[in-house]
């Protein structure tokens, strides 16, 4: 998670409604234009179906609300807006209660078609379609339960599975390999990278390997996990994944196979 932002977050008013000013929802209505065609091509029909389940607005920002009774209804999830940075105690505590923490700014031009961290379109635009799901609404509660129950040194043990699943999963679909992750589906470049690129290995699904995986959030991905089926996921939330973190300790992270971030 990045350690500062320029941006401000969007509060609701008494009645839980968010304000966007018609600029905002302009950038919403121009990234969805461009990100739908690419989503159509390249993400997997889990996503398709909850996109088509909640019906998002292409012009406007979404409510949270108005996500939320979709996502209540289906699966028991609902979406809560948050300031744009939060600690991984209040991310974990969210997630065990089923509700998904949403940053609810959006990004400004100068930002289009890269922010680092986390914004309103991520959020719904990447999130909420998989969160329609009930293997991948168990699997997401389940991240949340195991980071309130395990040590605050696990954390970023823990957060490789949700990285590697959540942000940036892919899956094998019949017509070859499809994009899961919400990271890629709210990325116009690194969507096409990961279904695509060559030089991008693809390792099959394996919590333990997950574990041990180092990643960088501020490059497209060099390795991505696939999964066969969305029922890996609830079985790795059957898990007992406190014991899988202390074995990904002891058999020690894998080399990056990515150059390490140069600081000014
Ligand atoms: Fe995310």
């Amino acid at each position: 998670m990045p350690k500062s932002t320029k941006y401000q977050a969007k509060h609701p008013d008494g009645t839980g409604y968010i304000h966007y000013t018609p600029e905002e929802d302009a950038v919403w209505r121009d990234l969805a234009a461009q990100q739908t065609p690419n989503v159509q091509k390249y993400a997997a029909q889990p996503f398709l179906d909850g996109q088509a389940a909640l019906n998002l607005s292409a012009t406007r920002v979404p409510q949270c609300n108005e996500v939320s009774e979709v996502l209540r209804d289906l699966t028991g999830w609902s979406v809560a807006p948050v300031p744009a940075l939060i600690g991984f105690s209040k991310f974990f505590g969210m997630l065990a209660e089923r509700s998904f923490p949403a940053a609810s700014f959006i990004r400004s031009r100068e930002d289009f078609d890269y922010i680092e961290e986390p914004d309103i379109f991520h959020e719904i635009y990447g999130h909420t379609p998989l969160l329609t799901d009930q293997r991948f609404a168990d699997f997401s509660q389940k991240i949340g339960q195991v980071g309130l129950a395990c040590d605050t040194s696990e954390y970023a043990w823990l957060i490789r599975l949700y990285w590697f699943t959540i942000e940036f999963g892919l899956i094998s679909e019949n017509d070859g390999i499809k994009a899961l992750g919400s990271g890629l589906a709210s990325s116009p470049g690194e969507l096409w990278h990961s279904v695509n690129e060559q030089t991008v290995v693809r390792r099959p699904f394996d919590v333990i390997d997950i574990l041990r995986t180092p990643y960088r959030i501020d490059i497209n991905q060099p390795i991505y996990f696939v999964l066969e089926t969305v029922d890996q996921l609830l079985e790795a939330s059957q898990r007992d994944l406190i014991a899988d973190i202390k074995k990904a300790k002891s058999l020690g992270l894998f080399a990056p196979t990515y150059p390490e971030k140069q600081h000014a």
